[in-house]
C-alpha cells in the first residue's frame, strides 16, 4: 500500500499534542464505560422515569411511529451493555440489528474514531479521501483464494450496494432484467430491494414490476437431493417460461431476517451451476452474515468463492460496500452518491476487520466459533430440563443464533421478547413461522461467564411467559 509521507494530517496525527490529548480522552471514556458491569435498572426516581418516558413519546410523535422497544440509548456501553437514556443498562443480543459485533464503547474503535476527527465529517465519491481506498485494500485483499472480486464501490447503507448489485449485473446483462432470489429472502427496503424481499407485508401499497421470481431454498425435511431437484425444477420451468429475461440469482447463503436457515454446500454447488450455465451472474447478499458466520464471508464458509461474480456487505462492517469480478465494472454514469459513509466510520470498519484477524475470531475453533456453541449447548440445556416445551428449534451459524419459543408463533416471540427486555436482554425475532428469537450478539466483546448469564435470563423469561401462557386459558374459564 503506498504511504502518505508528507501530509499534515501525518504530521498531526504523530505529534505529541495530538497523541496526549486522544490518550486523554480515550482513558477517560474507558474509564466511564468500566463503570458499566453488568444489567441494571438505573436510578428510578419517579422523575427520571417520567422524563424517560417523556423523551419516548416525543419520539415516537417525530416518527409518526411507536419504536418497537422502549429503547433509547444513551451513547455509551460496555462491551455486550448497553445504557439507556434512563441510566437502566441491558445486554445487548441484537446490536442494532448486527452492528455491533465488538460491543459497545469498544476502546480500539473509540481510539479510530478520534483518529478520523481532525477532517472532514462524510466522504464521496468526487472528493474521496483516502480512508475509502484503505478500506477498499483491506476488503479485496481478504476476499480468499479463488475468488475472482476484483474491484468495489462504498455506499451508506446495505440496501444502497444491493442497489448498485442489481444495477451493475443487469448493466453487463441487458436486456436480461430479471432476478431470481430464494423464498423468505431479504434484501432491504428500496423499491427494487422490497420487490426482491420476499415478504408481502413489507410493501404494502407498493408496485411490483413481476422481476422478482423465487425458488424454494432448501429443506432439511425434504433432504439434500430432493430439495436440490425441486429447486433446478424449478429453475428450469423458469427459464423456459422467460427465456433469456433472467440477469442473476441473488442468494442470503445464511438467510438473515429469514429465520437463519442454510443449505449444506452441495445444494449451492448444484443450484450456482445450473444458474451459471444459463449465464446468471452469482451475487451474494451478505449484508448480514459478514463477519458473523465464523469466517469473514459467508461464500469462504461454504467454500464456494469462486462462484461469486458480485458480494455486498454491511452492518458490522460500519460501512456498507460492494465487491465485483472486472467483468461487472459499471460504465460512468451508473454509479456514484454523495455519500459514502463518514471519515470515522471507514476508518472503523478498516479496524473492524484488523480486530477480527487480531482476536483470532474466525476459522474453525476461532472466537466466533466457541462462543457460538457455548450458545448452543447453554440453549440445549435449558431445552431439555427447566425449560421443556418451551424451547423448540435452535438455530445457529457462528454469531446467527435463534430459537423458537414456546410454539413459535408471533405472539409467543413478542411476550418472549418483552418479558427478555424488562429482564435485561434486548433481542429481535426472524423467521416467517415458525417465528424464532433472533441474536446478533456482540460475540467480539464477549465471554463465556456473558453467555451464561444471557442463557439464564432466558430462562426466567421463557419460564415467566410459559406460565402466563398456561395460566391464560384458566383466566378465560373464571
Ligand atoms: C440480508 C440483508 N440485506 C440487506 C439489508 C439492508 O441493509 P440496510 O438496512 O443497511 O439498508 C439487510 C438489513 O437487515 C439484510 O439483512
Amino acid at each position: 500500500m503506498p504511504q502518505i509521507l508528507n501530509s499534515l494530517i501525518t504530521t498531526l496525527r504523530d505529534s505529541p499534542r495530538f497523541i496526549s490529548a486522544k490518550n486523554e480522552l480515550l482513558a477517560t471514556i474507558v474509564e466511564s464505560s468500566e463503570s458499566i458491569q453488568g444489567v441494571c435498572s438505573g436510578s428510578r426516581s419517579e422523575e427520571m422515569i417520567n422524563s424517560y418516558q417523556a423523551s419516548l413519546k416525543e419520539f415516537a410523535k417525530n416518527r409518526g411511529r411507536d419504536l418497537y422497544f422502549p429503547f433509547l440509548a444513551s451513547g455509551i456501553g460496555s462491551g455486550p451493555w448497553v445504557e439507556l437514556v434512563d441510566g437502566s443498562v441491558k445486554f445487548d443480543m441484537i446490536t442494532g440489528i448486527g452492528i455491533h459485533f465488538f460491543g459497545h464503547s469498544h476502546p480500539a474503535l473509540i481510539e479510530e474514531m478520534i483518529k478520523g476527527l481532525p477532517g472532514d465529517i462524510m466522504q464521496g465519491n468526487l472528493e474521496p479521501g483516502i480512508e475509502m481506498n484503505d478500506l477498499l485494500n483491506a476488503l479485496l485483499s481478504r476476499v480468499g483464494e479463488g475468488s475472482r472480486l476484483a474491484h468495489g464501490w462504498l455506499m451508506c447503507s446495505g440496501t444502497m450496494v444491493n442497489e448498485v448489485a442489481l444495477k451493475i449485473v443487469r448493466q453487463k446483462k441487458f436486456p436480461a432484467t430479471k432476478v431470481l432470489a430464494f423464498k423468505d429472502c431479504f434484501a432491504g427496503r428500496s423499491t427494487a430491494m422490497q420487490e426482491i424481499t420476499d415478504n408481502p407485508s413489507y410493501r404494502q401499497g407498493q408496485p411490483t414490476y413481476g422481476e422478482a421470481h423465487y425458488l424454494s431454498f432448501y429443506d432439511p425435511k425434504l433432504g439434500l437431493n430432493e430439495s436440490i431437484a425441486r429447486t433446478l425444477g424449478e429453475m428450469k420451468e423458469l427459464f423456459i417460461r422467460y427465456p433469456g429475461q433472467f440477469a442473476l440469482l441473488m442468494t442470503e447463503l445464511v438467510q438473515g431476517e429469514g429465520g437463519f436457515q442454510y443449505a449444506p454446500r452441495e445444494f449451492y454447488v448444484r443450484i450456482f451451476d445450473e444458474a451459471k450455465k444459463a449465464g446468471l451472474a452469482l451475487w451474494m447478499d451478505e449484508v448480514q452474515t459478514f463477519g458473523r458466520t465464523g469466517e469473514l464471508f459467508a461464500y469462504q464458509k461454504f467454500g464456494l468463492n469462486e462462484y461469486v461474480d458480485v458480494v455486498t456487505v454491511g452492518k458490522m462492517l460500519q460501512a456498507c460496500a460492494l465487491l465485483f469480478t472486472s467483468e461487472y465494472a459499471p460504465k460512468p454514469g451508473l454509479v456514484a452518491g454523495t455519500f459514502s459513509g463518514s471519515t470515522a466510520a471507514l476508518r472503523t470498519a478498516r479496524r473492524v476487520l484488523e480486530l477480527l484477524d487480531e482476536g483470532q475470531f474466525l476459522g474453525e475453533g476461532g472466537r466466533i466459533d466457541r462462543l457460538s456453541t457455548e450458545f448452543v449447548h447453554g440453549l440445549e440445556a435449558l431445552k431439555s430440563s427447566s425449560c421443556k416445551g418451551l424451547i423448540g428449534e435452535i438455530r445457529a451459524v457462528g454469531g446467527m443464533i435463534g430459537f423458537e419459543p414456546l410454539n413459535g408463533t408471533m405472539d409467543d416471540v413478542k411476550a418472549v421478547l418483552m418479558k427478555l427486555f424488562d429482564l435485561g436482554v434486548v433481542a429481535f425475532y426472524c423467521g416467517h413461522g415458525p417465528y424464532l428469537i433472533r441474536m446478533l450478539p456482540p460475540l467480539g466483546a464477549m465471554e463465556s461467564s456473558h453467555v451464561s448469564q444471557v442463557c439464564r435470563i432466558i430462562e426466567q423469561a421463557l419460564v415467566a411467559v410459559g406460565a402466563q401462557r398456561r395460566a391464560e386459558p384458566l383466566k378465560g374459564k373464571v
